[in-house]
């Protein structure tokens, strides 16, 4: 009996390292330890030996048992680790594929020339203030000391609302809205859209953009006017381009002035681009008018302050050579493309 024991055990730990699956281990287990099986059957067969060898085929038998037993669990964690990492690895979505993409937006070159905007003004210690598109009369007009019956509304033929509420004609109503907030030192610009009942054609459109800029401090003048938008001009067009200012008009500022940039396509010889004349205009300016201090709570007397409305799509045009105003609005793709 001894030896039946012997070369069960051996020939079952053999197949149970040999099996490749839980279920064939599992019909190995039964068939061997089961009920019925090979080994139960030996230690049945015990009754016909003699009382007295008994107790050591009984100890022969049990250790038999254990040794299988312990084969088939340290066999059964193994194959159901390995059967686990099949299973991960056949049922894995590799969710890293590269797809083509075909269409990818990009900014528009205006707002690419704002946030260029923004950056440069930031650097020099200016703050962004937005302000609203649907603005009163009194911010777009009255409190630029522009009253009702004030020629100077002709100039911008506004888009009503209602009596009192329009659409802004220009950006410089941020001025009056952060003055009123905020006391000197103040440095401030303020990009955005504005609207005027235009017909839309080469050069105009009911629709465009400015950047408003405003400097109240004490001891500010028309210098440092002058010394921060020639460095715009040569940072934005080139380093040798100048900038000069004509006497202009505007209700709030005093003095006023046009700011006209050098022609950077002829450096100011005179060409077509220039009519001619060497010279680009690119935005309004002047010295804060007192009444306009006053009326935000302003001391003018011991406060000054400078004020700048540059046209954003002209200076956009001039930075990018963009010859047709109307084609940065015409969402050609091909025209768009160029700025990614
Ligand atoms: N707001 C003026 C315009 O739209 C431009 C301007 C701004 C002029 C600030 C002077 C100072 O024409």
């Amino acid at each position: 009996m001894e030896e039946s024991v012997k070369r069960l055990t051996e020939e079952t730990s053999a197949k149970i390292v040999a099996c490749g699956s839980v279920a064939e281990l599992n019909d190995i287990r039964v068939k061997v330890l089961g009920k019925n099986g090979e080994l139960t059957a030996l230690l049945k067969g015990m009754k016909d030996l003699p009382p007295e060898k008994r107790p050591e085929a009984g100890k022969i038998v049990n250790v038999a048992r254990e040794t299988l037993e312990n084969a088939i669990a340290t066999r059964q964690s193994a194959l159901e680790k390995a059967e686990l990492e099949k299973r991960l690895q056949a049922e894995k979505i590799d969710i890293s594929i590269d797809k083509p993409v075909e269409h990818i937006g990009g900014l528009h070159p205006l707002t690419i020339m704002r946030n260029r905007i923004v950056e440069f003004f930031s650097s020099l210690g200016f703050v962004v203030a937005e302000s609203p598109e649907i603005e009163t009369d009194y911010y777009n007009f009255e409190a630029l000391n522009i009253p009702a019956d004030h020629p100077a509304r002709e100039m911008q033929d506004t888009f009503f609302i209602t009596d009192s509420i329009l659409l802004r004609s220009q950006t410089s109503a941020g001025q009056i809205r952060l003055m009123e907030k905020v006391k000197p030192p103040i440095k401030m610009i303020s990009p955005g859209r504005v609207f005027r009942a235009d017909e839309a054609d080469a050069t105009h459109s009911p629709v465009f953009h400015q950047v408003e800029g405003l400097v109240v401090d004490k001891g500010i003048t028309m210098c440092d006017l002058k010394g921060i938008l020639d460095l715009f001009a040569q940072h934005f067009f080139s380093q040798d381009t100048k900038t000069r200012f004509r006497p202009s008009y505007f209700p709030f500022t005093e003095p006023s002035v046009e700011v006209d940039a050098s022609c950077h396509h002829c450096g100011g010889k005179g060409c077509n681009v220039c009519k001619g004349t060497g010279w680009i205009e690119i935005m309004g300016a002047g010295m804060v008018n007192r009444n306009v201090l006053i009326g935000c709570g302003i001391d003018p007397d011991e406060y000054t302050g400078f004020a700048f409305g540059g046209g954003l799509d002209r200076i956009t045009n001039i930075a990018y050579g963009i010859s047709n105003a109307r084609i940065p609005f015409e969402n050609d793709i091909r025209f768009l493309k160029q700025f990614r």
